[in-house]
C-alpha cells in the first residue's frame, strides 16, 4: 500500500485534500492521472449499466434535499456508528473497529460506547434566523426513490427497471483510513432497479452476475474477489437481504459493492411522510403497487482503488549491460481505464523527429488523451509510461522520415511492431475504447 500511495502522489494521481494547510483527513483529490481513471471507470460502469441495456435510465440529482427526505429514509434515526471515546487522548474510534478495550492510540481507558449519526449537516438559507438544517446525502439513492413518480410517469418506464445515478456523497466517518477506501467525501454508482416481490430471487441472482462479470472486466482477478453474506442481525435498517463484493486489498477483504434487497421500505416510507402516492401503475393489468428494490450500490473510489492495487506490478527486467537486471515498475491498469492510452517519443529530438512527434501526437489527442515526450533517453521515457499504466508508446524515428512508418511498444509485453503511421490511430483505439457485448 506504501508503494502505491507514494506512487499515486508522486505521478499527481491521487494527494490529499488541502495539502498545503496540512490536509483534511478522510478528504482526497484526484490529479490529472487520477481524475482520467475514475473519469474511464464511471463511464465504464454507466454504459455497462446504463447505455446498453434498454431497461435502464439514469438521474444526477441534487446533494442537498429536503431535511425530511433523511428523516423519512430511517437516517436521522437509524445512520449511527457505535463510537467510544478515549479518555486521556480524547479520541474517538468505532467500537467494531477495535481490537481491544483500551485506546489504540495511547492505552487509554475508553467511555462506554454510544450512537454517532455520521450525517454531515449544513445550513441552506442566507439569514441565521430562517436557515434550515440538512445534511450532504449519505447516500445518492434516496432522490431516486423520491424522484421515481417523475421519472417513470415521464419518460414511459414500465416496472422492471432500474434508475442509475453517479455522484457524490458524505459521510463524517469517525475513522477514515487505507487511502481512499474509508473517505468522508466520495462517490457512489448506485442503481435502484424496481421489479415484483414474486420475482425479486430471480431478478437478484440476475444482479449478482452482472455485477461480478463486470469487475472481471476492469481485470480484475476472480481469485481476489468474493461475496459476503450479511447475517440477519447485521442488515442496515432498510434491507431484507444484503449480500457484498469484497477484493483482497493488501490490508485486507475490503466491500466494493453491496447488492441489498429493500423491499419497498424506501417508496412505502416517502410516501406516507410526503403524502404523495409513489406507487407504481401497471396500465396492462390494471393495477397499483409499490414495487420491491434491488439496489446494486458501488463505490467509485474503492473500485479505483481496487483497480490501482490490481494493477501495481514490479518486475526484473534486464537493463542494456549484459548480465545486469533492474526492476521495472508498471501498472497493469486495463486499457480502456488507463489515463493516457498513448505517448508519443520521438527517438532524438532533432532532424526534425521532434516535430513529427508532436504533429503526430497533436492528431492523436482528439481521439484519446496522449502524452508527448522528448526527454530522456528512451528506456527512460517508456519506464515513465510503464509507471502510469500507459498501455502504447509511439515511437517515431528515422524510418517515419524515410519510410513513414512507427514503432508501437505494448505495456504488458514491451513487444514492438513497426506499422504505418497512417495506421496508428485506428490500431490504438481499437484496443482502449469501452466495449462489452451483453449476454
Ligand atoms: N445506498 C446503499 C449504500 O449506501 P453502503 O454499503 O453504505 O450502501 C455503498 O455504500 C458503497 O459505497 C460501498 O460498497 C462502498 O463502495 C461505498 N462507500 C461507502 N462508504 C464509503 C466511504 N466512507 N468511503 C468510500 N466509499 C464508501
Amino acid at each position: 500500500m506504501d508503494k502505491l500511495v507514494s506512487l499515486c502522489k508522486r505521478k499527481g494521481f491521487i494527494f490529499q485534500s488541502s495539502g498545503i494547510y496540512g490536509g483534511v483527513n478522510g478528504c482526497w483529490d484526484f490529479g490529472p492521472l487520477g481524475v482520467e481513471l475514475k473519469r474511464n471507470l464511471k463511464n465504464d460502469w454507466w454504459y455497462n449499466f446504463v447505455q446498453v441495456r434498454d431497461n435502464m435510465v439514469g438521474l444526477d440529482a441534487s446533494i442537498i434535499m429536503h431535511p425530511d427526505v433523511w428523516k423519512a429514509s430511517g437516517h436521522v434515526d437509524a445512520f449511527h456508528d457505535i463510537v467510544v471515546d478515549c479518555k486521556e487522548c480524547k479520541k474517538r474510534f468505532r467500537e467494531d473497529h477495535l481490537e481491544s478495550k483500551v485506546c489504540p492510540e495511547c492505552g487509554g481507558e475508553l467511555t462506554e460506547p454510544k450512537q454517532f449519526n455520521s450525517m454531515l449537516r449544513t445550513q441552506l438559507g442566507v439569514s441565521e434566523d430562517t436557515a434550515v438544517n440538512t445534511y450532504l446525502r449519505p447516500e445518492t439513492c434516496q432522490s431516486i426513490f423520491v424522484d421515481f413518480k417523475e421519472i417513470y410517469s415521464s419518460y414511459r418506464v414500465k416496472v422492471p427497471f432500474g434508475i442509475a445515478q453517479i455522484g457524490k456523497a458524505f459521510r463524517n466517518e469517525v475513522n477514515p483510513r487505507n487511502f481512499i477506501f474509508r473517505s468522508r467525501e466520495f462517490e457512489q454508482m448506485e442503481i435502484e432497479f424496481f421489479c415484483r416481490e414474486e420475482s425479486e430471487e430471480e431478478w437478484f441472482s440476475w444482479w449478482q452476475k452482472e455485477i461480478w462479470q463486470w469487475y472481471l472486466d476492469l481485470g480484475i482477478a476472480e481469485s481476489k474477489l468474493r461475496w459476503y453474506e450479511h447475517p440477519k442481525e447485521s442488515l442496515a435498517h432498510y434491507s431484507k437481504r444484503t449480500v457484498d463484493v469484497e477484493y483482497e486489498f493488501p490490508f485486507g477483504w475490503g466491500e466494493l459493492q453491496g447488492l441489498a434487497n429493500r423491499g419497498t421500505f424506501d417508496l412505502t416510507a416517502h410516501s406516507k411522510a410526503s403524502g404523495k402516492d409513489l406507487a407504481f401503475f401497471d396500465q396492462e393489468q390494471n393495477e397499483r403497487y409499490i414495487p420491491t428494490v434491488l439496489e446494486p450500490s458501488a463505490g467509485a473510489d474503492r473500485t479505483t482503488l481496487a483497480v490501482l492495487c490490481e494493477a501495481y506490478d514490479e518486475e526484473e527486467v534486464p537493463t542494456s549491460k549484459e548480465g545486469e537486471t533492474e526492476t521495472r515498475v508498471v501498472m497493469r491498469l486495463h486499457p480502456k481505464l488507463a489515463p493516457i492510452k498513448a505517448a508519443v517519443l520521438p527517438l532524438v529530438k532533432k532532424d526534425g523527429l521532434a516535430e513529427l512527434a508532436q504533429d503526430l501526437e497533436a492528431k492523436l489527442r482528439r481521439k484519446f488523451p496522449t502524452y508527448y515526450d522528448h526527454s530522456g533517453a528512451i528506456g527512460r521515457r517508456y519506464r515513465r509510461q510503464d509507471e502510469i499504466g500507459t498501455p502504447f508508446c509511439v515511437t517515431v524515428d528515422f524510418d517515419t522520415k524515410e519510410k513513414g512508418t512507427v514503432t508501437v511498444r505494448e505495456r504488458d509485453s514491451m513487444a514492438q511492431v513497426t506499422i504505418p503511421i497512417e495506421e496508428v490511430t485506428a490500431y490504438i483505439e481499437k484496443r482502449v475504447t469501452l466495449e462489452r457485448p451483453i449476454g
